[in-house]
């Protein structure tokens, strides 16, 4: 095997099934790094399997140092590691990911030094191995990262009403409970037990002054919280919208008709179009239903089953408009031939998009009339003029592959 194919494995995104295999054993080890590590911990456990949860420890450190040393040696395969070998071995070791896999290495080299009683307590360290795999926690680091400063300023006034807590509580309850609150430090116990909202109960003011205090401490405590949880909220909700966007503005980028229009008619056309995943077989659309979007076809196959033939539809052409322009019943069933991703366009946002666009509301228009004239039902739907509005200059006289 090359290094090439060994560096491909390793990674996280990778598809194929070594990829998947690896993974699989992978996310084994560390599930069963993690129990041999909590029933090491049992002593009667520990007595009655000592053999065999050794034995499994070792396999377990054995295939993490073999992944740290097979990181190590692939690191040169990265596209933007250095040129000279060791260079890219070293700033691999010195990154967060190579940190974390030696970390993960870290049990096994103490079994190897010591014995494995003490190297199991270190086994936590393997449930760390999982964030390379999870996208929610990349997603959540970002969501941090992004919503730092809001973050930040929260935190700020968390420490603010913590320091005033305790500050107001040492002045109040000094003298009634001198062991308790005798300072400000042995205050700030009581006064962050309070604002987490923990209560163990082991401090507690006895003045009614300190009792107010402790009251309205109790209420910062939850609205600091619901601010944090908010803030998150809202990252998180933003960070969905993005991911979406970029996926869809990835897709409608590569529909012939929107690939030669510039990056602001595509950023228009990526916040109406929703990307949809079809598996192979899947009814899209129903002869007769009402029609409430039209579809470009993104990857893949459909087909549309017309009275009595079939007709196939591939990447960057459409679907799903007749029914949009005439505001009559679909005319034909469509099914997907095959996997395919398509970008729906609702009936609200067709009608704006084409009349900001008249290019492509010709095209849509010019191939609905060849597809109605082609089937020639006696009584033919005649197709609604699109309203224009105040019109742009077409911005390309790309066509939309039609069928
Ligand atoms: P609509 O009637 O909304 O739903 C079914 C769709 O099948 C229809 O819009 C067209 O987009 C598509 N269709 C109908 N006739 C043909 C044809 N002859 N060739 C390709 N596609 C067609």
């Amino acid at each position: 095997m090359s290094w090439k194919r060994l560096y491909q494995i390793l990674q996280p995104e990778t598809s194929g099934s070594a990829a998947r295999a690896f993974r699989v054993i992978h996310h084994a080890m560390v599930l069963l790094g993690i129990a041999i590590m909590l029933f090491d911990t049992v002593a009667q456990w520990r007595e009655a399997h000592q053999r065999i949860l050794d034995g499994g420890f070792q396999i377990v450190c054995a295939f993490f140092i073999a992944e740290y040393l097979a990181r190590l040696a692939v690191a040169p395969q990265a596209p933007a590691a250095p040129r000279r070998g060791w260079q890219a071995r070293l700033t691999w070791m010195m990154s967060g990911s190579g940190l974390f896999d030696l970390l993960g290495a870290l049990p096994g080299v103490l079994d190897i030094a010591f014995s494995p009683k003490y190297a199991s307590l270190y086994g936590f360290v393997w449930v760390f191995k999982l964030v390379r795999y999870s996208q929610g926690l990349a997603s959540l680091q970002r969501v941090i990262s992004r919503a730092r400063h809001a973050l930040l300023s929260v935190l700020l006034a968390f420490g603010i009403v913590l320091l005033a807590a305790a500050s107001l509580a040492y002045l109040l309850e000094r003298n009634a409970q001198p062991e308790l609150f005798g300072s400000i430090p042995q205050a700030l116990w009581w006064a962050i037990v309070t604002l987490t909202t923990t209560g163990y109960g082991d401090v507690t003011p006895i003045t009614p002054a300190g009792r107010i205090l402790a009251g309205v401490v109790m209420v910062a405590g939850i609205l600091v919280f619901a601010l944090w949880a908010g803030i998150l909220a809202s990252g998180y909700a933003e960070e969905l919208r993005r991911r979406e966007f970029l996926r869809t503005w990835d897709l409608v980028a590569k529909v012939p008709f929107f690939k030669n229009v510039g990056a602001s008619v595509i950023a228009d056309v990526a916040r109406l179009l929703r990307a949809r995943d079809y598996p192979a077989r899947a009814v899209i659309v129903r002869r007769g239903e009402r029609g409430d979007c039209m579809y470009f076809i993104a990857s893949g196959e459909v087909e549309v089953r017309l009275r009595p033939e079939t007709v196939r539809l591939g990447p960057g052409e459409f679907f799903g408009e007749i029914a949009l322009l005439t505001g009559g019943p679909r005319n034909a069933t469509v099914v997907a031939a095959q996997p395919c991703t398509l970008l729906s366009l609702d009936i609200v946002d067709f009608r704006q998009l084409l009349g900001r666009q008249p290019e492509l509301a010709r095209v849509v228009s010019e191939e609905a009339e060849r597809r109605l004239a082609a089937g020639q039902p006696p009584a033919a739907p005649t197709l609604e003029p699109i309203a224009t509005g105040n019109q742009p200059s077409p911005t390309s006289s790309a066509p939309v592959n039609g069928s």
